[in-house]
């Protein structure tokens, strides 16, 4: 008789140091079915994924595949089953191009064993081209930005023969082309019976594709509901264990009228003369297409790109920067859009993460600095965006996902910056803590910090900013009031329309 499921996972428990991170926990799906896994930052979903995929083995529990018992030896061994995975945290080879990557480990070798460019080249294009992805396969990945990037991840994922498809947060730097574009991909695989377990926190997201959710909450099973019947309220209850209504409160306080930068004709690689500026207590959002060149400005102000042309001034004088370092000085704090690379030192703790920026700013009597002041930073920015750690001491690395984005934005704030730009904060960041990290950017504009906003998603600009700017290949091509703003508006200026 044929298995009801493909895949059965049954009462998995997993225990990492200082943290019971599954209990018990079931899972299941069928061919051809889109499942979503969905719960709060660290409620145990990448962990289930890694026990499933071979890349930690559970400490109880079972697996079964088409109702046979199996017992995975490692990633390879899944792979060969046809499980694979697209990682949370991306697991390219950033000095290989992108059709290395796609067929890595899987090379095309002709019959004498010879490694085939030309083969692989045109493997690769055909890839691309079936995905609407438009990639040169020459170039190398660490060319390409964070969403390009996430692409390739999803094309090498499909080069194989897969059966079970599991994606961790595919869509968090994708653009809403490329996402329904990513959607109809996923359609096409189950048509052709291919299971796919999605993760996402994007709501409206897991109701359009999934067909049935399973919610973990604090590593355990609380909810498995069909996505037809579901609700965008009920889902968050169960994530949370409580309902939540109040997602965002509004700004308390007008921004001032004093000007606190002015950016005049900047240019540089990416960047076409843009000029604007910024009050104090504003929050500026822009938006634009991904390649816009909205964190190529932003690095340019930071000074982690060289400016050819322009000037840039603070308070009315101007700033000379030539070195991130300047910017932290001048009280200009930076949040990157790409975590792993350029946010975080991943095999230092907590600690060490929050409190990298700001070691000058600590150093009391002979350039000493006092475990205590990086103990009460750290453990202030924990509990105020509720960072799920053991302790200040662990480990980066063994953070989830969102968690280790929470790092990012507490690493910014410990600056305590005049102006503050943050390229994608929210990114991977669950329903509850998104709202908290929004309420974080209100209060600190109420405060008079000047707030610049980069984010893909419109509806987070429409939540938070005071001003939108909209950016269209390397230009500033709309400047627009929030009360004027709205999605028309805005993307007419994000496609060069005006
Ligand atoms: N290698 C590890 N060592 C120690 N703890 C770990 C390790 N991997 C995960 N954890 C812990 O297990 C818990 C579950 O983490 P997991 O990454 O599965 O969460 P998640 O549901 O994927 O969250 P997110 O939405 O933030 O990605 C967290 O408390 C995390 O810190
Ligand atoms: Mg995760």
């Amino acid at each position: 008789m044929m298995a009801e499921f493909l895949i059965e996972m049954r009462q998995i428990s997993k225990q990492f140091p200082g943290v019971r991170a599954l209990r018990d926990v079931d899972f299941s799906i069928k061919k051809g079915e889109i499942v979503c896994l969905l719960g709060e930052n660290g409620a145990g979903k990448s962990t289930l994924m890694k026990i499933l995929t071979g890349v930690y083995k559970q400490d109880c529990g079972s697996i079964y595949y088409e109702g046979e018992e199996i017992h995975l030896t490692g990633p390879r061994d899944a792979y060969e089953r046809g499980i694979n995975i697209i990682f949370q945290e991306f697991n390219l080879c950033s000095n290989l191009s992108a059709m290395e990557n796609l067929f890595l480990g899987n090379e095309n070798r002709t019959k004498e064993g010879f490694f085939s460019f030309t083969q692989t080249r045109k493997k690769a294009k055909e890839l691309f081209e079936k995905l609407h992805i438009d990639i040169e396969p020459d170039i190398k990945v660490s060319q390409l930005n964070v969403a390009r990037q996430q692409m390739v991840e999803i094309a090498k994922a499909l080069a194989y023969d897969t059966k079970v498809l599991i994606m961790d947060e595919p869509t968090s730097a994708l653009t809403s082309k490329e996402i329904t574009t990513l959607f109809s991909i996923m359609r096409t695989l189950k048509e052709r019976g291919v299971a796919i377990i999605f993760i996402s926190h994007k709501l409206e997201e897991v109701l359009e594709v999934t067909d049935r959710i399973v919610v973990l909450r604090d590593g355990e099973n609380c909810g498995n509901v069909i996505t037809s019947d579901a609700t965008k309220n009920q889902l968050v209850s169960l994530m949370v264990g409580r309902e939540i209504h109040n997602f965002f409160t509004k700004r308390t306080q007008a921004p001032s009228d004093e000007i606190l930068l002015e950016v005049k004709g900047i240019c540089g690689n990416k960047i076409k003369k843009a000029s604007f500026n910024i009050k104090k207590g504003e929050i500026v959002g822009f938006a634009g297409l991904v390649g816009s060149g909205r964190s190529a400005l932003a690095r340019l102000i930071i000074g982690a790109e060289k400016k050819s042309e322009g000037t840039i001034l603070m308070d009315g004088k101007e700033l000379i920067i030539r070195h991130p370092k300047d910017a932290i000085a001048a009280g200009i704090a930076y949040l990157p859009e790409d975590r792993k690379n350029m946010g975080l030192v991943l095999p230092m703790t907590v600690r060490e993460n929050t409190t990298m920026c700001i070691h000058r700013k600590l150093q009391r009597l002979f350039g000493l600095i006092s475990n205590k002041d990086e103990y009460d930073i750290t453990d202030h920015y924990i509990d105020e965006l509720k960072i799920k750690v053991f302790s200040r001491e662990q480990i980066v690395e063994t953070l989830s996902g969102g968690n280790q984005q929470k790092i990012v934005i507490a690493k910014a704030l410990a600056v305590t910056p005049r102006l503050l730009i943050l390229c994608e904060p929210t990114r991977g960041i669950d329903v509850g803590a998104k709202a908290e990290v929004h309420n974080i950017i209100a209060t600190l504009a109420d405060q008079d910090i000047s707030i610049i906003v980069v984010s893909s998603e419109l509806q987070e600009i429409f939540n938070l900013a005071d001003r939108i700017l909209v950016m269209h290949e390397g230009a500033i091509t709309a400047d627009i009031p929030i009360g004027e703003a709205n999605q028309e508006v805005v993307m007419k200026a994000a496609i060069g329309a005006v």
